[in-house]
């Protein structure tokens, strides 16, 4: 028999956000979570070092046994183009995604460096006429310092725009996941949008085609030289909400 196993990479801690939601949404699946956090920020890199670190840990995930991984960093996904499996491993990437019925609305994409350069480079929003693109080079690794030393500051009134100018924003990196509410709070929870739900249909997708058994219930092992680090913060924030 081989069972359900499903990486879920990112460059630091922001992809335990979507490790929260995959745990929530599917049961039977042993997942592997591996956070490259002595290599963080990624947003900051060359595209081809972001690419190369990316391969490095799918690799490490496939030799573990995944028979998918999520690359749960929007910065790492949009570097992967054209790697869609990795020594047999599917590959499942969050590419960001914004729900048709906002083209002519006015919006802010905030992102790191290498993703906003990777979206605007790419057109995948050039239906989008009153689309900002915010590039935020520290914010993700100001998120990663904050959460390892226990908490998070939530001003972040220095970079965010008046409510009444914007229609809908979008939250292109994992590691501002962990601020959504303070973003919510300002502008409304519909109109601030996320990569997540695009990448557990397509994880649902793989689970159905995949082929693979369901285990009897869910679990979690943290990867890594990170895993331990990787593994307390996952507690501290999520482990109320999640069946683990
Ligand atoms: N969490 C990652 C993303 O979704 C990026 C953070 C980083 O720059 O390493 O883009």
């Amino acid at each position: 028999m081989r069972f359900q196993t499903i990486g879920v990479f990112d460059s630091g801690v922001g992809g335990l956000t979507v490790l929260a939601r995959l745990l929530n949404e599917f049961n039977g699946v042993k997942f592997l979570y591996l956070g490259d956090n002595g290599n963080v920020p990624y947003g900051s890199r060359p595209k081809e070092e972001i690419r190369d670190l990316a391969r490095k840990n799918l690799r490490t995930l496939a030799e573990r046994g995944a028979g998918a991984a999520v690359v749960a960093c929007n910065t790492a996904s949009l570097c992967l183009q054209g790697d869609e499996e990795i020594m047999g491993m599917r590959i499942i990437k969050l590419i960001p995604f914004i729900p048709s019925g906002y083209e002519k609305k006015r919006g802010v994409f905030f992102g790191t460096p290498a993703t906003v350069a990777e979206v605007r480079e790419k057109r995948l929003f050039s239906d989008f006429e009153k689309l900002e693109f915010c590039p935020l080079p520290s914010l993700a690794a100001e998120v990663e310092r904050q959460l390892g030393g226990g908490g998070i500051c939530k001003n972040l009134d220095h970079f965010l725009p008046p409510p009444e100018k914007v229609d809908f924003l979008y939250l292109g990196c994992t590691h501002y996941i962990y601020l959504k509410e303070v973003f919510s709070a300002r502008f409304g929870a519909e109109k601030c949008f996320d990569g997540t739900d695009k990448i557990i249909e397509n994880c649902s997708n793989y689970i159905e085609k995949s082929g693979f058994d369901l285990w009897k219930n869910n679990s979690v092992e943290f990867i890594g030289k990170w895993a331990e680090e990787n593994e307390k913060i996952f507690r501290i924030n999520f482990s109320q909400q999640c069946r683990i």
